[in-house]
């Protein structure tokens, strides 16, 4: 076989091997539908709120923005958006960063893992399926580092 041969089936392959990893789609993320889609999340960020209310430590960091009827509604809207996007779903989060709302609040690491708690005995409360509440909880655990400190 001559090398100007060699060199054509060598890019090819490459070629091939090129445009099939293009083509590589991940797996589609269902994560939203077995939460129970929009509805779902709607009823757990209520339910979430409430228990942020209710807690005595938790309800301090929120005195300035419960008593803003406003900042609680655009708040809530927020936080639907923020876990519609998380878990795959169609939904657009467009709050502030996670870091300008939550730096100059100084959060304690021990607050951060009880809101975690409560969000994870809500979803109990909707969803049967454990690891679909976990794949969940995993993912809103990810924002630790810009919600906690400094
Ligand atoms: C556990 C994960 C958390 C998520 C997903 C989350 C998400 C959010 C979102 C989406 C907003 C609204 C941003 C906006 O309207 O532009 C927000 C605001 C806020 N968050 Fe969090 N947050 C979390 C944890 C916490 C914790 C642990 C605290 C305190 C204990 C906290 C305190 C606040 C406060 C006080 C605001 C309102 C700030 C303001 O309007 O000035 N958050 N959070």
């Amino acid at each position: 076989m001559s090398n100007k041969i060699k060199l054509i089936i060598v890019f090819f392959s490459g070629w091939l091997f090129f445009i099939s990893s293009c083509n590589t789609h991940q797996p589609s993320d269902n994560l939203f539908q077995e939460l129970g889609g929009l509805d779902t999340l709607e009823l757990v960020t209520d339910a979430w709120i409430d228990s942020l209310k209710s807690d005595a430590t938790l309800s301090v960091y929120f005195t300035n923005l419960f008593n803003d009827s406003i900042a609680t509604l655009n708040f809530r809207n927020h936080l639907v958006d923020q876990f519609c996007s998380l878990s795959g779903g169609p939904c657009v989060y467009k709050g502030r960063s996670m870091e300008l709302v939550h730096q100059p609040l100084q959060i304690q690491s021990e607050d951060f893992d009880k809101t975690i708690y409560y969000l994870r005995n809500i979803l109990n409360t909707y969803i049967t399926n454990e690891n679909t509440v976990l794949n969940f909880i995993v993912r809103i655990q990810s924002l630790e580092p810009s919600i906690v400190g400094p």
